[in-house]
């Protein structure tokens, strides 16, 4: 069983994905940390996250057997490097780099005690339309701007950061500009994705309509 999660920065997929995960003992994975795995390398290696080259190098060195220990970098969460991560994704050779790694995880899904699951749960931008086409269940997590740049602001203070609202909205749409403008693999629903708008539901109300369409459709 796959379920593939995608949608644009800070509509709530990631705490869907990790509740429909622990409801089915499945195994989750968050691809946006590997591009910003590859994001934060390239800034740590002082070049461009634009540099096709420089990218492209850093998502080939990503080593698949030390995956779990470089995406619980705590320094993935920075704005800055989800900003790098939108560039890198934006270069064909790294997506396909890390395309293999992705559908590994969904064929051979493993929790984190190493056990394999029955099931997976992928989130990012283009799970349900490249990486796992064929998967069983398909969401397209969404919000307004507005309230997804307040989800981010609130998480961002939460964790002791200085920021302002207006900064935070203007770099979730330019990001999200850029994730859907892309020609490789751009954020876009699936045909056969169903669409969640969160805007005015809390986590437990969308894990509760996932459930149902799960349910309804799937069981
Ligand atoms: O958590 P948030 O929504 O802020 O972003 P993320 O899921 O961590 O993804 C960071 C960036 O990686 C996105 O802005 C996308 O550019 C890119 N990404 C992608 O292109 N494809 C994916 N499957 C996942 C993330």
């Amino acid at each position: 069983m796959i379920i593939a999660i995608d949608g644009p920065a800070a509509a709530g997929k990631g705490t869907l994905a990790q509740s429909l995960a622990k409801h089915f003992n499945y195994a989750f994975l968050d691809t946006g940390r590997l591009y910003r795995a590859v994001g934060y390398a390239v800034l740590q290696a002082k070049e461009d996250p634009c540099d096709e080259n420089a990218a492209t190098r850093q998502a080939r060195t990503l080593d698949p057997q030390n995956i779990n220990k470089i995406l619980s970098n705590p320094a993935l969460r920075e704005e800055e490097t989800g900003k790098a991560a939108s560039k890198v994704a934006a270069i064909p050779s790294v997506r396909a780099a890390l395309l293999d790694l992705q559908r590994n995880f969904a064929q051979n899904p493993y929790l984190e005690n190493g056990q394999p699951a029955h099931g997976a749960v992928l989130d990012g931008r283009d799970i349900g339309t490249v990486v796992c086409p064929k998967a069983d269940v398909k969401f397209f997590v969404t919000a307004s701007d507005e309230v997804r740049a307040n989800r981010r602001y609130k998480e961002l203070i939460e964790a002791g950061k200085t920021t302002d609202y207006a900064t935070v909205l203007k770099d979730i749409q330019e990001r999200d500009k850029r994730d859907s403008q892309r020609a490789a693999a751009p954020l876009r629903p699936a045909d056969d994705a169903f669409i969640l708008d969160t805007s005015s539901l809390n986590a437990l109300q969308v894990f509760q309509s996932a459930l149902d369409y799960i349910a309804l459709n799937h069981e």
